[in-house]
């Protein structure tokens, strides 16, 4: 199982010890709907992704205002990747958001939603992928990765007597692993003049994406370097250009939870053996709210972009907007000692070692308290990396116990393995 990859970009991490009191906060705002998650666990049983609807529907407004507010010309395209559950991509689309998809089977569901626009990213597409990207051209902008894939849009798109609009990723990072996405920045110009000469792909945009962003800077310094391009570009070239697509990236506002193994100081040990010892050590990355992301994007495209240019900005957020709309549900099986429990489920659930890196309180909702415990919290699964947490929240543990995992929305249900035991059932919190 692996880690959804971080863009490798520098960005000084300020990584600060996480206050007991900002956890607790945390906590209560979950014991206040205990009842809830306890009857929802009664009727429909253990482990469960509880998808939390209310949550999902105040982010999406949170997001679009923020946006809203400081820019005229915006379109959302959530990046079904994040969370791909259909109620999740359903309520999405009702809310009136595009998608941004990534494979075939992505645009399939996407198209099946009902979703009026869908953006089609992702490198090394495939004539499959690209031929039902055409037979939807009306609903569907494909982001071209590279130089080949032109060439190939313009065969299958000639093929289908369709002509197909496009916009050209641009990579941010062309150096390390993330140089694997779009086109060097600086062959816009010639890549748009290749364009010129296939009669049936429309280059209508630009898009970029970077990812894991805590604060705005990068947004702020890649949209300098794209003014700087776009200028050296005649004024008829740019002209073509009717949106610019910045991508997604928004973190969370909570921050990012770290236990001390995931710093920088914790990865140089073995903490095996002594993850317990370590249960209060956890820190946090500080993160910008939507505002501030959005204040600056704006900003910086305002101060960056030619003024000749008239085009609507296009944002992609998955992790921001669905991180908080699903929470996890798994019940204590075996109490092995006062720090040792097994529960029913097991990570892969979350498709990844999740725990041993980030932190998220285990809260007991049987037994509900705030004072904190430390205790293996361990899955069933037939691995020792099968790990909840090191400590709940709660007045002690028994076997029959519901726990909640919350916040778990973002990069866990869309990642979730069949691996030794199936992955849990999605179902409605009754509160919401
Ligand atoms: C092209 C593209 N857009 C948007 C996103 C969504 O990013 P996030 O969930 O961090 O907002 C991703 C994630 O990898 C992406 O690759």
């Amino acid at each position: 199982m692996e880690k959804p990859s971080r863009d490798a970009a520098p960005q000084a991490p300020k990584i600060l010890p996480l206050s007991n009191a900002e956890v607790s906060s945390f906590v209560t705002r979950f014991l206040h709907r205990g009842e809830s998650f306890l009857e929802t666990a009664r009727s429909c049983g253990s482990p469960l992704y509880a998808f939390d609807r209310s949550a999902l529907h105040n982010r999406i407004l949170d997001f679009q205002r923020a946006f809203a507010r400081v820019m005229a010309n915006v379109d959302t395209y959530y990046a079904i990747k994040s969370n791909n559950h259909p109620a999740i991509v359903a309520d999405v689309v009702g809310a009136g958001l595009g998608l941004d998809v990534s494979s075939g089977t992505e645009l399939a569901m996407a198209l099946t939603s009902k979703a009026e626009r869908i953006v089609f990213s992702g490198p090394g597409k495939t004539a499959e992928e690209l031929q039902a990207a055409v037979a939807h051209s009306a609903r569907v902008i494909v982001h071209l990765d590279s130089f080949g894939e032109l060439e190939r849009l313009e065969r299958v798109a000639a093929q289908a007597g369709q002509r197909v609009r496009v916009g050209i990723r641009l990579c941010t990072g062309e150096h390390g692993i993330w140089r694997k996405f779009g086109i060097s920045p600086d062959d816009l110009g010639r890549f748009l003049a290749r364009a010129e000469t296939c009669e049936h792909v429309d280059v209508c945009g630009l898009q970029f994406h970077l990812s894991w962003n805590t604060d705005p800077s990068r947004y702020e310094q890649f949209i300098a370097r794209l003014g700087k391009i776009l200028r050296s570009l005649a004024a008829p070239e740019r002209s073509r250009l009717s949106f610019i697509d910045v991508g997604g990236g928004y973190w969370p506002p909570d921050g990012e939870w770290l236990q001390f193994a995931a710093t920088p100081e914790g990865r140089t040990g073995d903490h095996e053996d002594t993850p317990a010892a370590d249960y209060r050590r956890r820190f946090k990355q500080e993160a910008s709210s939507i505002d501030e992301f959005a204040r600056s994007i704006a900003e910086a495209l305002q101060t960056h972009i030619p003024a000749d240019m008239k085009y609507r900005v296009f944002v992609e957020p998955g992790r921001w907007i669905c991180h908080e709309a699903m929470h996890i549900l798994v019940t204590v099986v075996d109490r092995k000692n006062d720090d040792l429990v097994i529960v029913d489920g097991g990570i892969n659930a979350v498709g990844w070692e999740r725990y041993e890196s980030d932190y998220f309180p285990v809260i007991n909702l049987t037994r509900p308290g705030l004072t904190e415990q430390p205790c293996l919290v361990a899955g069933s699964l037939c691995t020792p990396h099968d790990i909840w947490g090191y400590s709940y929240f709660g007045e002690g543990i028994e076997v029959g116990d519901v726990l909640l995992v919350p916040n778990q929305g973002a990069y866990t249900y869309s990642l979730r393995q069949h691996f030794i035991k199936p992955p849990p059932e999605v179902v409605v919190l009754r509160d919401t």
